[in-house]
């Protein structure tokens, strides 16, 4: 074949290929065999594999593996607003008011969306080719995010021509992940000790997120387009028109947007989708109504941050009732016992629920909470379930009242009630619940960030007697890990290689995994930040810690309270011996010109592939920057890992640097 001839194929198999994705991803409506698309995927393979100066990032080949430009921001062509919530399909009311007040005259019609929960994205397009994929961002800017789009089946590479054809189109759309693959995802999760998404919305946005698009084109996908954002050349006078040209182009759309020419038409729509939310295979978490005049639109404007032609009318919370068949007290890490409530298991937002926490016992006395009632459970967007209400008139006389025992539950040791603390504790320091507790604190990823030692391992550690307190986790061998039950030698040894690493913690994680009350994470920093060291704090007075801003009384106290202890004392000597850092490393680097780290504040947010984070942490404070927990208008530049969290919309939001992994590797 010749060069040109080559070309022409590679070309005509590229249409093919994209014409029958659209019709398998898109439509539904498959018209050749998997075998049959197989081929041309294949020969196409064969041909960009021979002629590599022809492969081009709109190629189907094209779909995995990506260079990442995560990190980088990007303009929209136009803003992305958000949209105003009501509550309450009453409310649309007062809007279709607003709206008509400002339209005098004039017939509104509007068009009703479902609100689909995941990411909002900008697909840029030009000459019919998908060219960039950004994160909402601030609305101005957002994050470039191409590679891990273009894994999406259902975001087309090419567009399907219609006359005229616009050569630059700029879309807006929802990621999102289909509820049964969110399950399925999690539950993988968690089989690997990963923690699962708590929602549909930061799975899409961990998914999109990725500093390895190989894994994104893993995650079970989708996308429905809702707004044309930019089209040049196109005249449209109705939004609904927009989207039909949308779907022609060849974007998937959601197919239950419909036309209303009441207010009382959308407030029908608003209330059978609040009924049948759960009927389609997505989270969706309320409805979206637009005025569908383009016109009307343009007269109506926006305000800072949302138009006054469209609004969200959110869903209210799911709610079921159940049973509460028994309440169970757990001994947490500081001792306090927490009643948690034994549901019989209850179908809510598409998970089972099975317990569901009380909190404390003035909680319990306040909500008149008894064994055997029926309650409301209540799930937002969130994992975590709540219970609402007690139905106190469904009680049939059977129901007890439940209060927390006068001893532990788990070492039988008197427990403390105290007046101005809603909480009651067990005080035995050697209770072995509260030891599990600990050393799973301790482990935890903002504190030693020991991989691999969860609650299963720890519960046996302890059982069996090799930990008896954190310091013996440095003590421990192979032959002691050999005898414990599902640990082969491979996890063994990359569990004391975790230990041993953990040694490189900064002393404000450890101080932080020491799990002295009211010593949380960010206290824990101030603290640092203050002494530079754990023996310093250790010998501060009252006043001095006090003399910190941020930090009160009652923080103070029970610093003082704890390394006041023989036991902690002995406890701490270990762990120094163990090779902990105890002291913040000399800023070798400090002050010299050339370094970006001197005197700037660096927050990290995701996980890092080549360094732990507290190797990164160390690495920065070495050259003379200070780490930080949480990003402010302090924060200089923010390391942003793989599925970074909520640390990067907030850095996005003040526009401060973000650095990718690799940037960060070079600086260094
Ligand atoms: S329209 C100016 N329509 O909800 C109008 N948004 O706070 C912009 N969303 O960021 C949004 N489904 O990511 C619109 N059918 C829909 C939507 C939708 C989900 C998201 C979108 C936006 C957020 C609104």
């Amino acid at each position: 074949m010749s060069n040109n001839s080559i070309k022409n194929r590679i070309e005509e198999l590229r249409e093919q290929i994209c014409y029958h994705e659209r019709k398998y991803f898109i439509n539904d409506q498959p018209e050749i065999s998997d075998q049959e698309y197989d081929q041309l995927m294949k020969e196409l393979e064969r041909l960009e594999a021979a002629h590599p100066e022809l492969v081009t990032p709109d190629s189907p080949t094209q779909r995995v593996g990506g260079e990442t430009t995560l990190g980088t921001s990007v303009p929209h062509r136009e803003q992305m607003l958000s949209l105003d919530n009501t509550y309450s399909p009453d409310e649309l009311y007062d809007f279709d008011q607003r709206v008509r007040k400002a339209l005098p005259d004039q017939p509104v019609a509007y068009a009703t969306e479902l609100k689909i929960d995941g990411l909002g994205v900008a697909l840029l397009y030009e000459d019919g080719k998908f060219v960039r994929g950004a994160t909402r961002g601030d609305g101005e800017y957002g994050e470039d995010v191409t590679a891990n789009l273009r894994t999406i089946r259902t975001i087309p590479l090419r567009l399907t021509p219609v006359q005229p054809m616009p050569t630059v189109l700029e879309v807006r759309g929802e990621v999102f992940i289909p509820r049964d693959q969110l399950t399925e995802v999690n539950q993988q999760r968690t089989a690997e000790d990963q923690a699962p998404f708590a929602n549909a919305r930061n799975a899409a946005a961990g998914s999109v997120r990725l500093l390895d698009s190989t894994i994104t084109a893993a995650r079970p996908l989708d996308i429905f387009i809702y707004t044309l954002g930019y089209a040049d050349g196109i005249k449209i006078a109705k939004h609904t028109e927009a989207l039909t040209l949308l779907a022609d182009l060849g974007f998937k759309m959601n197919p239950h947007t419909e036309a209303h020419s009441s207010i009382e038409d959308v407030i029908t729509y608003c209330r059978k989708w609040t009924t049948n939310r759960e009927t389609i295979p997505y989270d969706t978490d309320g409805i979206v109504v637009k005025v569908d005049s383009l016109q009307q639109q343009e007269i109506l404007g926006t305000t800072a941050k949302s138009p006054r032609w469209a609004i969200a009318c959110k869903f209210p919370a799911h709610q079921v009732t159940t049973r509460i068949e028994a309440i169970e007290v757990q001994v947490g890490r500081t001792g306090v016992l927490t009643p948690v409530a034994i549901l019989s298991p209850a179908q809510v937002a598409g998970a089972t629920v099975t317990h569901a926490t009380l909190h404390n016992e003035q909680e319990l006395i306040r909500k008149d909470v008894r064994v055997g009632d029926m309650v409301v459970l209540e799930r937002s967007g969130d994992v975590i379930p709540k219970i609402t209400a007690v139905l106190t008139d469904q009680r049939k006389g059977g129901e007890k009242t439940f209060r927390l025992p006068n001893h532990c539950p788990v070492c039988e040791t008197s427990v403390q009630r105290s007046e101005d603390e809603a909480a009651v504790r067990c005080v035995n320091v050697g209770c072995p619940a509260q030891l599990k507790r600990h050393i799973e604190h301790f482990a935890s990823r903002n504190a030693l960030n020991i991989d691999g030692l969860g609650p299963a391992l720890v519960e046996q550690l302890v059982e069996d007697g090799w930990v008896r307190d954190v310091a013996d986790l440095y003590a421990l061998k192979q032959e002691n890990l050999a005898s414990l039950e599902r640990m082969g030698e491979k996890s063994a040894e990359n569990l004391l290689n975790a230990i041993e690493s953990s040694c490189n913690t900064p002393p404000e994680k450890v101080l932080f995994g020491l799990g002295i009350p009211h010593v949380g994470a960010n206290v824990a920093e101030l603290l640092i930040d203050h002494f530079s060291s754990i023996d310093a704090l250790a010998d501060a007075s009252t006043e001095d810690i006090e003399s910190i801003h941020g930090i009160g009384t009652q923080i103070a106290e029970s610093i003082l309270y704890f390394f006041a202890q023989p036991r902690v004392q002995e406890l701490l000597k270990r762990l120094k011996d163990a090779g902990l850092q105890w002291a913040v490393v000399p800023d070798k680097l400090a002050g010299t010109s050339d370094s970006i780290f001197a005197g700037k504040t660096f927050v990290l947010t995701g996980s890092l592939s080549t360094m732990t984070r507290s190797d990164a942490s160390k690495k920065i404070k070495e050259r003379g920057g200070k780490v930080s927990s949480s990003v402010s208008q302090n924060t200089d530049y923010l390391i942003a890992g793989e599925a970074p969290g909520a640390k990067y919309d907030r850095a996005i939001e003040l526009d401060i640097p973000i650095l990718t992994e690799e940037a960060f590797s070079e600086k260094l």
